[in-house]
């Protein structure tokens, strides 16, 4: 079969279905690949970085006349015109959005498959085009802002002057959420992000912010999307999202709810509170934004000068990147289509990955599939029958007296025996064997290793002794002087060596 990369037709687009790379993945599962002329040129993708990677490059006729389609953006009206009757089109569909479309598809008898409605299930993450570009957009966002921003993210302290870091909220910590909350932590600033979702606050945390929390009911996603809020979420808050955005130099918001215009979070009035040179970032700003300054594809300036940015191009910004990302999302789905590797593309309607995705089939509407439960939340809790817990074992205190009056006969003896001399060093060992006995037994486990390699440093004592005893006028004991010099010298310059590598693996970079 033959596969056909088009120039995209959208004004403006800069993004490309499959790369060179991509596009050499493509032919590698046995299929024929033609890019058509100057496709991915604004994604840095020239014509001859398609031809030195072995793909053929050619006409617009070549590429719609192939037996299946990939692009970016759904086809036009023209386009699929151009499309032969039993092809198939692989595209940002929007199906739910585009009930017109999905009939001329089916009308066209074009079987349909929408990249945009791949079930979010573990399995399909690596065909998940909406996070790719989501987790893309993010990063963005946060490099828009900072162009805008009239200072530096990072905190510093500078001959001329402290410099403090810039405060970034995040609203909505998603796919895009999360990835502006990295990209504006790594740039150095002070990162808190609200969700409505509690079970993500850890996700953010674990990302160096500040999860803010609210005092009101929160309940954890069965499906891992945000409900619309109550009246009472929505009044506790207000209050916070003032507050918070009030006190921001940065704020970014991603808040959606699938299905539904998304939630106005930051009003009028907030905007008008905000110092000026604050900049927004809507990324809800296709879907109506969540702030009431914004304008759809556009930067307005407020009267109170907050720059509020509604680009719902953020993804085709970083085409480059974008684009391979879109194009190995567009691989790994026809890795599942062709599972012979012998460039045929097959559709299982058993399985759900593949039944979500197609929209039309051979004349037949196929939308909306049966629904996929998806689930982000952590799993349920399941009951554990209670296990009965061994007991701590208890030492017999009759055992512990044997043993001190056992020890203390011993010691008894052996100062009775041995020379008066010995007595002073029998003490001080048994005295440290006591301490040891105590100061190590209540050092945590995890500490055990830095604590012995730092304390073979104690061994010293040992180069101390021997080189007091290598003067002696006897060979053996200057030899046994030197073996000792020898080993206590592995013991200690070993035991710093061994600190300096675990010391090393917690240090950034
Ligand atoms: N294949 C997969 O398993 C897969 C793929 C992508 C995403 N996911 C998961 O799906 C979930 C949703 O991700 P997404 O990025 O598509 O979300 P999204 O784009 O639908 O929404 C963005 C965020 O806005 C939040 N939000 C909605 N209303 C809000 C409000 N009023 N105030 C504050 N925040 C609000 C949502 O909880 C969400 O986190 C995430 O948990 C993600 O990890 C799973």
């Amino acid at each position: 079969m033959r596969i056909g990369i088009p120039r995209e037709s959208r004004p403006g687009e800069t993004l490309v279905a499959a790369t060179a790379k991509t596009a050499a993945q493509l032919a590698a599962l046995g299929y024929d690949v033609v890019v058509e002329a100057g496709a991915g040129v604004a994604a840095d993708q020239p014509d001859t970085a398609y031809a030195d990677a072995g793909v053929a490059v050619g006409t617009g006729a070549d590429v719609w006349g192939s037996d299946v389609v990939v692009k970016v953006n759904a086809p036009t009206d023209d386009e699929i015109a151009r499309l032969r009757t039993g092809a198939t089109v692989i595209a940002l569909l929007a199906p739910a959005r585009s009930p017109e479309l999905v009939e001329r598809l089916a009308a066209a008898g074009v079987t349909g498959l929408a990249m945009d409605a791949v079930p979010r299930i573990s399995r399909a993450q690596s065909m998940d085009v909406l996070s790719s570009m989501a987790n893309v957009a993010g990063y963005r966002a946060v490099i828009e802002a900072a162009h805008e921003f009239g200072r530096l993210f990072t905190g510093q302290v500078t001959a001329a002057g402290k410099v403090p870091p810039a405060r970034v909220f995040v609203v909505g910590a998603g796919v895009a959420g999360l990835a502006a909350i990295g990209a504006a932590g790594s740039l150095g600033a002070i990162v808190r992000a609200f969700d409505v979702r509690p079970e993500v606050a850890e996700q953010v945390e674990s990302m160096g912010a500040q999860f803010v929390t609210v005092d009101m009911e929160q309940e954890v996603s069965s499906d891992g999307y945000a409900k619309e809020m109550t009246a009472e979420q929505e009044a506790a808050t207000a209050a916070m999202y003032d507050e918070e955005a009030r006190a921001a130099d940065i704020v970014i918001t991603t808040a959606l709810i699938p299905g539904r215009p998304a939630p106005q979070l930051i009003t009028a009035e907030t905007v008008a509170a905000m110092a000026p040179g604050t900049v927004v970032v809507d990324m809800a700003a296709a879907n109506g934004g969540n702030v009431a300054a914004t304008v759809k594809d556009e930067r307005v300036v407020t009267a109170n000068g907050v720059t509020v940015l509604g680009y719902t191009d953020l993804a085709g910004r970083l085409a480059a990147q974008t684009s391979q990302l879109y194009g190995t999302n567009i691989v790994n789905l026809l890795k599942l289509l062709t599972p012979e590797k012998d460039g045929r593309l097959t559709l299982d309607m058993d399985d759900v990955i593949q039944r979500g995705i197609t929209v039309t089939r051979d004349g037949a509407t196929m939308w909306p599939p049966p629904p996929v439960q998806v689930s982000a939340a952590p799993a349920q809790a399941t009951a554990v029958l209670p296990v009965e817990q061994a007991p701590p074992k208890e030492v017999d205190p009759r055992r512990r007296m044997y043993a001190a009056g056992l020890a203390a006969v011993v010691f008894l003896a052996l100062a009775t025996l041995a020379p008066a001399s010995f007595l002073p060093s029998l003490t001080v060992f048994v005295l440290a064997v006591v301490i040891g006995f105590y100061v190590i037994g209540n050092v945590h486990h995890a500490l055990h290793t830095p604590l012995m390699s730092v304390t073979n440093a104690i061994s010293g004592i040992i180069v101390v002794g021997a080189v007091l005893q290598a003067p002696v006028d006897n060979l053996a004991v200057q030899i046994i002087a030197a073996v000792a010099i020898l080993l206590a010298s592995i013991n200690v310059f070993g035991g710093f060596l061994v600190t300096r590598r675990m010391l090393n693996m917690f240090q950034k970079g």
